[in-house]
């Protein structure tokens, strides 16, 4: 089989990006190592910034999201018994964020790239890229007990953290930067209406807690563990009474509780590599870079890596400009670094570290006191929140 990009992992990544190629007339075939139900089985983040909306929109893929996404204007973040909204539209000109599920944008990618009559290949054993050096890579995989090979003019690994493609680049051609922080999050996904209107980020003493949402009937709650937490060990009710008791009491009094649909806990990590390329093989979102949740930059980030590399495709198909490929590492990395700055940030700044003293404390509290007395630092936090600009390709 042959294609001209061939995309390795049907996350939001690897589908964004074949959509995007496949309305630009430029042929793909995904490999995913996975079911279609099972990759719709995972449950994610559900905060898009306004530069991703606006790719989903490029694509043709916003239907849903424009009809059911939940525009937000705002967030709170709740400390010392306080509530303070952050305006994201005063404060960034008039920029927002929609709340609409990781899922559900990957459930319509799947659909429109059905509808297109795209390639994917689901259900694939053992890809590997091959020849990412040379002006012709290829994959290979095993698919019913046989092995098939893709040719191809580029690769884009969009595996996520766990793929095959960054761990095809030899050690020694990348370099690792990651921090690993000592706790998780607990979340839980249940049908009751949420708290409050908007996203409330809250620093307790007891540790950082989140309300979110999916819908006005579907809610995303979350919790800061120790990272050696077990999810058996929290009953729903264990949760519920956990989450009131970080929240101010005019949210935990109208807190509305219910079964959990889903519960899991998730490490917290910072990684970035460099080069986020190697030869004709691009990484692309969780697969090059990993932020911790706080911050809700997960998927952003993917989404502008995969603007940068379908900007740069189109001008390398279209008017022959090879020169801007050995370009994606460096264009997106400058992006990369800031959400990595913000998400650790916020995470430094809402949460309870083992090893906090006394001083520490105070130093962290008066940084959020600071920030949100400032009109220049809720300014800062908003203008990362909505998400920095996409850089263009020239
Ligand atoms: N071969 C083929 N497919 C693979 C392989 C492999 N060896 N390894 C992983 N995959 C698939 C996974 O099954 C998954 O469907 O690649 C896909 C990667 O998807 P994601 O992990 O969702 O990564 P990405 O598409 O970059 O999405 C961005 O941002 O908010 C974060 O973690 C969140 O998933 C989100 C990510
Ligand atoms: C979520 O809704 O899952 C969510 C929202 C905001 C975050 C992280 C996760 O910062």
């Amino acid at each position: 089989m042959k294609t001209q990009v061939a995309i390795i992992g049907a996350g939001p990544s690897g589908l964004l990006l074949g959509q995007l190629l496949h309305n630009a007339g430029i042929d793909t075939v995904i490999i995913e190592r996975q079911t279609p139900e099972y990759v719709l089985g995972r449950i994610r983040a559900g905060v898009l910034e306004q530069g991703m909306v606006d790719l989903l929109r490029q694509a043709g893929v916003n239907r849903r999201m424009d009809a059911e996404g939940l525009v937000h204007g705002g967030f709170e973040l709740a400390f010392d018994g306080r509530r303070v909204h952050i305006d994201l539209k005063t404060l960034t000109g008039g920029k927002s964020v929609m709340i609409y599920g990781q899922t559900e944008v990957t459930r319509d990618l799947m659909a429109a790239r059905e509808a297109a009559g795209a390639r994917t290949i689901y259900a694939a054993d053992n890809v590997r890229p091959h020849g990412m050096k040379t002006d012709a890579p290829w994959l290979t995989y095993e698919k019913d007990g046989q092995t098939h090979r893709l040719d191809c003019d580029y690769i884009a690994g969009c595996d996520g953290f766990h793929g095959v493609a960054r761990q095809s680049i030899p050690a020694e051609s990348l370099k690792v930067f990651e921090r690993v922080y000592p706790f998780g999050w607990l979340g839980i996904l249940a049908d009751t209406p949420p708290v409050s209107e908007e996203l409330v980020y809250a620093n307790h003493e007891r540790g950082f807690a989140l309300c979110s949402m999916r819908s006005p009937t579907r809610t995303r709650y979350y919790v800061q563990v120790p990272a050696d937490e077990k999810v058996e060990d929290w009953s729903d009710a264990r949760f519920w009474d956990e989450l009131k008791a970080r929240l101010p009491d005019s949210l935990a009094r109208n807190l509305v509780t219910g079964p959990s649909i889903e519960k899991s806990i998730a490490p917290l990590r910072s990684f970035v590599v460099e080069p986020m390329q190697y030869g004709r093989m691009f990484l692309v979102g969780d697969a090059a870079h990993i932020v911790p949740p706080t911050g809700a930059k997960g998927l952003n980030l993917a989404a502008s890596d995969v603007s940068t590399l379908f900007d740069i495709l189109r001008k390398v198909y279209r008017e022959g400009r090879s020169e801007l490929l050995e370009q994606y590492s460096r264009i997106c990395l400058r992006r990369v670094w800031k959400a990595e700055r913000f998400s650790w940030w916020m995470t430094s700044i809402l949460h309870r570290f083992p090893d906090t003293d006394a001083f520490s404390q105070r130093l962290q509290q008066t940084e959020l006191e600071y920030f949100v007395g400032s009109e220049a630092g809720r300014r800062t936090i908003a203008e990362n929140y909505v998400g920095l600009p996409y850089e263009a390709i020239e």
